[in-house]
């Protein structure tokens, strides 16, 4: 099956802009890319009708295996409360409670939205079950919607734990990572002030890594982590938040192949300072950007939103937003089959109903994706 995408007014391809172009995708993967006087037949056609078409998001930070929602927290923070890791332990009770079908459900209603707003591919976390069994199942469940998913069994320390940090993190490294293992690519920890220490991040990453999974961190949301160069020394794939970093840590990042993700939807919703983008880009760090979609401290599944923030207030171009929210967010997932448009690259592609991509900053809050093709 075949599928000529023409009228383009502006391509943007691996190689570069193209004006007037077409493409093919074959089999799930681009097959041809060139002028659209010059476009062969295929099976179906999908006419762009001058808009512009950029590859499919890679939305690589989300949490979407929970039930219930936070606004009221929320709402105390737009009247000036601070955002602290604690209130996951409230969603934790509820996705405790939900069946599987609700948490599915809720997860499906997500990617669905997503998928809307041209996301083609995204991760997702467990970490509002913590236990053994809710923590496999949050993973069981994420792998029916997609190959990224992540262990994050060390989100908080649960309250059953709380006079034994210890004894769960032996629980996070031993019985509860055999049980998760088989349905994670990835393991995460949130590395922060209420959450785990720079020796407990360390002690959960490696046991996760010996296991074959790949590692990522939670670091630098409420304020300057050590995580952040623990995660570039054990050669994590990502290092997420990143809103406060030391100079060595923009250093570090810069040395090492660590990608650094942002994740503006948490300032824009905790009314905390957005993280310099332009700092890490000049220093010559891969930047990412995703939703971090979840119930506590960014309940957005709208990447042009994230890009939106990202030209306003933090430093981006609009190329460089759409460059992290595409192929920096293939690269924290260690992909290059994703990200941007090539020949022999999958087909992951995204119609917008304007003339450019400056217009998903320049016109925030518009429905502006008129048609999305995935190839998954
Ligand atoms: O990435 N920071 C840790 N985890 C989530 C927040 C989760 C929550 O508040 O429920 C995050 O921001
Ligand atoms: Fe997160």
């Amino acid at each position: 099956m075949s599928t000529l995408v023409a009228g383009i007014g502006l391509l943007v391809a691996a190689d570069g802009e193209r004006r007037n172009a077409a493409l093919v995708v074959d089999g799930g993967n681009i097959a041809w890319i060139g002028d659209d006087s010059d476009a062969p037949a295929a099976d179906d056609r999908i006419d762009a009708n001058g808009g512009c078409v950029i590859p499919g998001f890679v939305d690589a930070h989300s949490h979407l295996i929970f039930e219930g929602d936070r606004v009221a927290e929320f709402e105390a923070r737009m009247a000036g409360q601070r955002y602290t890791a604690g209130g996951i332990r409230s969603t934790v009770a509820a996705t405790r409670a939900a069946t599987d079908e609700e948490l599915l459900r809720n997860a499906r209603r997500l990617v669905a939205q997503m998928r809307a707003q041209g996301t083609t591919t995204v991760e997702i976390k467990s970490g509002y079950g913590l236990t053994v069994f809710d923590e496999s199942r949050s993973l069981r469940l994420a792998r029916q919607l997609t190959p990224e998913t992540t262990y994050l069994g060390a989100h908080v320390v649960p309250p059953e734990y709380s006079d034994d940090v210890a004894g769960y993190v032996n629980l996070v490294t031993g019985p509860m990572l055999d049980a998760c293992a088989p349905y994670a690519r990835w393991i995460d920890v949130f590395c922060e002030d209420g959450a785990f220490d720079a020796d407990q991040a360390r002690t959960i990453l490696e046991a996760g890594i010996a296991r074959g999974l790949g590692a990522r961190m939670h670091a630098g949301q409420l304020g300057e982590s050590a995580g952040v160069r623990l995660a570039v020394e054990l050669g994590a794939s990502s290092v997420d938040h990143c809103t406060f970093l030391a100079e060595a840590d923009v250093d570090a990042l810069a040395a090492g192949n660590t990608v650094a993700t942002l994740l503006p939807g948490v300032e824009f919703s905790t009314r905390q300072p957005y993280p310099d983008a332009r700092r890490l880009l000049d220093a010559g760090v891969t930047v990412a950007l995703a939703t971090d979609c979840n119930p506590g401290s960014s309940f957005t599944s709208s990447m042009p939103f994230c890009i939106a923030l990202a030209v306003r207030d933090m430093g981006m171009t609009p190329g460089e937003a759409l460059r992290a929210a595409t192929k920096g967010g293939a690269a924290a997932l260690g992909r290059d089959d994703i990200g941007e448009l090539d020949v022999g690259k999958r087909g992951d592609l995204v119609v917008l109903d304007a003339p450019s991509y400056s217009h998903l900053a320049y016109r925030p809050g518009v429905p502006l994706v008129s048609r999305v093709v995935a190839a998954g």
